[in-house]
């Protein structure tokens, strides 16, 4: 082979690649196709979100306070972080942007009436739980599933979304759900960080101006994907952990390690009373 039609060959390869179809099944197919033009109107460091772009986002709370963030993943499932889920009385926000002026159009508040967490968890291990709701949600601009892949690795990636409604590095909790982006980071640092086992269960990352913090937890770590043509944005990890500072690194559940049991877990309960 002469050297043109290698460097030839290694450029179609690399284009296959660039373009290639995420190719696994979707937990659930009417989960979150990416409006191609978003109204732009924190999280820490962060910005306000996009007031539609974000349909997934919910608030976990407990005996009517919000602890902790969750991702709608289909019409009746809520994931969070593990240590989010409590034996007290649950129940999710859908459809929040500003706290502060709940839209009764857009938003309600709904029972947990069933609460999974994982059999392995343990304090930084295994940080995950799914919630169901007393009811199927209808989808709409404002409520709609975030894309989970199923039977396939969704890797390798590296710039993710965070969103959230946690404390900032200044103890401000903001009104409006806020969005940062962070990129994956070198496992070692958070092994060293937080102790961590070296398992594949959890991801690190961070960024050198954002992050998520308290009362992020539970929340969704996301990128745009493209899907049989379309774009959507997947859920790659569930906060989990991080710096009590607020800055610079932290530690989430491994959604690809987890999937699975996630399809697992909801087949089994879908029906169950
Ligand atoms: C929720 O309320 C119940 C009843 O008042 C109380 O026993 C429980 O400790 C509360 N749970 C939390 C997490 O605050
Ligand atoms: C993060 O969110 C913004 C705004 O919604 C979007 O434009 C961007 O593509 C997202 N980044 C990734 C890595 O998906």
């Amino acid at each position: 082979m002469n050297g043109t039609s290698r460097i030839l060959i290694a450029l179609v390869a690399c284009i296959l690649v660039a373009t290639e179809d995420a190719s696994g099944r979707l937990l659930d197919n009417n989960c979150a196709t990416i409006d191609p033009n978003p109204i732009y109107v924190k999280i820490d460091g962060g910005k306000d979100a996009d007031i539609f772009s974000n349909p997934w986002m919910v608030r976990v709370m407990v005996n009517c306070t919000a602890i902790c963030g969750g991702s709608l993943i289909t019409s009746r499932f809520v994931l969070t972080a593990g240590h989010c889920v409590s034996t007290s009385h649950m129940q999710v926000r859908l459809g929040e942007f500003d706290t502060r002026y709940p839209s009764k159009e857009r938003a309600f508040t709904l029972d947990v009436d069933k609460k999974i967490v994982h059999r392995n968890y343990r304090k930084n291990s295994h940080d995950i739980g799914l919630l169901r709701l007393i009811q199927t949600v209808m989808f709409s601009d404002y409520m709609r599933p975030i894309c989970i892949l199923i039977d396939e690795p969704i890797g390798p990636y590296s710039i993710f979304n965070v969103t959230g409604w946690g404390k900032n590095s200044r103890g401000e909790t903001p009104a409006t759900l806020q969005i940062a982006t962070l990129s994956q980071t070198d496992r070692y640092k958070c092994i060293r960080k937080f102790q961590l086992e070296d398992n594949m269960d959890w991801i690190c990352a961070g960024s050198e101006t954002s992050d998520a913090c308290e009362g992020d937890s539970g929340g969704p770590l996301s990128a745009l994907r493209i899907y049989q043509g379309q774009r959507k944005i997947f859920q790659f990890g569930v906060i989990s952990g991080g710096l009590g500072t607020c800055n610079g690194l932290g530690f989430y559940a491994n959604v690809a390690y987890f999937n699975n049991w996630i399809a697992g877990v909801i087949q089994n309960f879908k029906d169950f009373k």
